[in-house]
């Protein structure tokens, strides 16, 4: 566990820019920030670099401090338990992307039997055959590195004709109000960048969407 004062002075190296990159920090200047000696704040940067939250570059005239992606994921569990409080009582996620075409496989995969009536039961509509794919954009990246902590369906392999299919979880989403569910295979062919989407209706012709279009998938869990 982190301890409360290393978490604040964590927070104010995020406040000063340091998720984004090296931010210079003096023991003085952290220290009338935090409300203690710049002896104490330079303990805390100590104690945070050997938990890795921070990476620093110790100069004499002061520091350069960067959050790290375990500092990150802190900072957003942090956020995550504040949304609780604040808000709806859960955090709602927003990703972008663009369609683009794929390999032509959904149709096939989405039309076996065992697979559409496990979607029927586990999410509530049986999917339209095929997988619309979409191209996260750089900025959603770390919203979809977040949805793998949310409690996806599982959805169970099968045998059949002397063949094996596979494993595969979803999370049920929306784009435009419309319900749908990220597919991810246990074996994918895909980079994380690219997302696979059921929905109950052909999605290009409901939303009159083609390939470079833009669309925004919503998850409240
Ligand atoms: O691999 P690719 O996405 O190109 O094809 P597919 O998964 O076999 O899906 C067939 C077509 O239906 C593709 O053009 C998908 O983008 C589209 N599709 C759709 O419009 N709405 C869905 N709910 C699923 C697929």
């Amino acid at each position: 566990m982190i301890l409360p004062e290393d978490l604040q002075c964590l927070k104010e190296i995020a406040l000063k820019g340091g998720l984004k990159g090296p931010v210079w920090v003096s023991s003085q200047s952290l220290g009338g920030a935090l409300g203690t000696s710049p002896q104490t704040a330079s303990r805390r940067l100590q104690s945070l670099e050997r938990q890795q939250y921070l990476s620093r570059s110790v100069n004499p005239d002061g520091q350069y401090v960067t959050v790290t992606r375990s500092g990150e994921e802190r900072l957003r569990h942090e956020y995550a338990d504040y949304c609780r409080v604040f808000g709806s009582g859960r955090e709602e996620f927003v990703l972008q992307g663009t369609v683009i075409s794929g390999l032509g496989e959904g149709r096939y995969y989405m039309s076996l039997e065992p697979y559409v009536q496990q979607f029927s039961q586990k999410i509530g509509f049986a999917p339209y055959p095929g997988t619309l794919n979409i191209r996260l954009e750089p900025s959603s990246m770390q919203v979809r590195k977040r949805l793998d902590q949310l409690e996806w369906v599982r959805i169970h392999g099968f045998s059949a004709e002397g063949r094996t299919f596979g494993d595969a979880r979803c999370l049920p989403c929306s784009i435009a109000g419309i319900p749908c569910g990220i597919v991810i295979p246990g074996r994918t062919h895909y980079p994380d960048d690219v997302l696979e989407l059921i929905a109950p209706v052909g999605l290009r012709e409901a939303l009159r969407i083609n390939d470079m279009d833009e669309v925004k998938v919503e998850v409240a869990p």
